[in-house]
């Protein structure tokens, strides 16, 4: 049995549909959400992730990535990578091809280029004119591209997947819009980003990378699971906690996401309508999850 979920209405679609074929195709399903994420990232309409997505206060793309390997717990991560897309598949290749699980900034990306990447300007003419919209007025783009989450496509593409008993977990993004230079969310972070075992299930997070990070969202929700939660009592207990902790994590939205062995998967977030992109045959479908009762 296989199940694949990817998060937000956008970029999620993208990613899913890449990761369906490859699974088609007969690759492994760590390729499978690899190439998924790496669909989003190379697609430079989508401005949360990848090419083309919103930069920092400097004006520079700035990338991070995890992939996680639930059946021995390998991982590998990237962080405020510059000039270098996917990053995903730089996160994958620091897991390959080195002891470590995560590298950063500068010289995350020269390992990428040792290891083939070509460098590329990941600025496009539309998100340079999104720069400039928030320097000269950057409370109207704050609301337009932050805060309304449907207006900006979504945020970070988290993906789980599950596969005869086997999960792997991957994230992609260019964090949030605007951050200080150097800035890294909870996306590339193990058991706050994502976190894969195979002995329960998988997490993610999307969303407010910060209280993500602090309540260590993908982790509590998969420790939840072991303790015999089902996903989505997982995920809404995890967001409670994090709230309850963390009030301002209600200013933003912050989303935590799981899969259990059985397939099930849920999700809670805090205040908006979040979307989950959920395949097991035939056709992708859109699922919205309401946000937690205050
Ligand atoms: N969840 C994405 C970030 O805050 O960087």
């Amino acid at each position: 049995m296989t199940t694949l979920l990817s998060t937000w209405e956008a970029p999620g679609e993208v990613a899913i549909r890449e990761a369906i074929a490859r699974y088609k195709a007969g690759h492994d399903l760590m390729t499978v959400i690899e190439e998924g994420l790496s669909a989003a990232e190379l697609d430079p309409s989508l401005v949360a992730i990848g090419l083309g997505s919103l930069p920092n206060s400097d004006g520079e793309v700035e990338l991070d990535a995890a992939i996680m390997d639930g059946r021995d717990l390998r991982a590998g991560a990237v962080c405020a990578v510059r000039g270098i897309c996917p990053a995903i598949k730089i996160a994958r290749k620091v897991m390959q091809k080195t002891k470590h699980v995560m590298l950063a900034g500068e010289q995350a990306r020269r390992f990428a280029i040792e290891q083939g990447f070509q460098p590329q300007n990941l600025m496009t003419a539309e998100n340079i004119r999104r720069y400039n919209e928030w320097r000269s007025r950057p409370e109207e783009a704050e609301k337009r591209y932050v805060h309304a989450v449907e207006e900006h496509h979504g945020d970070t593409v988290t993906m789980l997947g599950l596969q005869d008993g086997h999960f792997v977990a991957g994230s992609a993004t260019s964090g949030l819009a605007w951050k200080k230079p150097g800035r890294v969310g909870d996306s590339p972070i193990i058991g706050a980003g994502i976190y894969a075992d195979d002995e329960v299930g998988a997490a993610g997070a999307t969303g407010y990378g910060e209280e993500l990070w602090k309540g260590m969202a993908s982790f509590r929700a998969v420790e939840g699971m072991r303790r015999g939660l089902t996903p989505q009592e997982a995920c809404e207990e995890t967001m409670r906690q994090i709230v309850r902790r963390q009030p301002a994590s209600l200013d933003m939205m912050c989303v935590v996401l799981a899969l259990g062995k059985d397939g099930s998967f849920g999700a809670a977030c805090t205040n908006d309508v979040f979307p989950l992109w959920v395949w097991r045959d035939g056709e992708p479908t859109l699922h919205r999850f309401e946000p937690i009762a205050r």
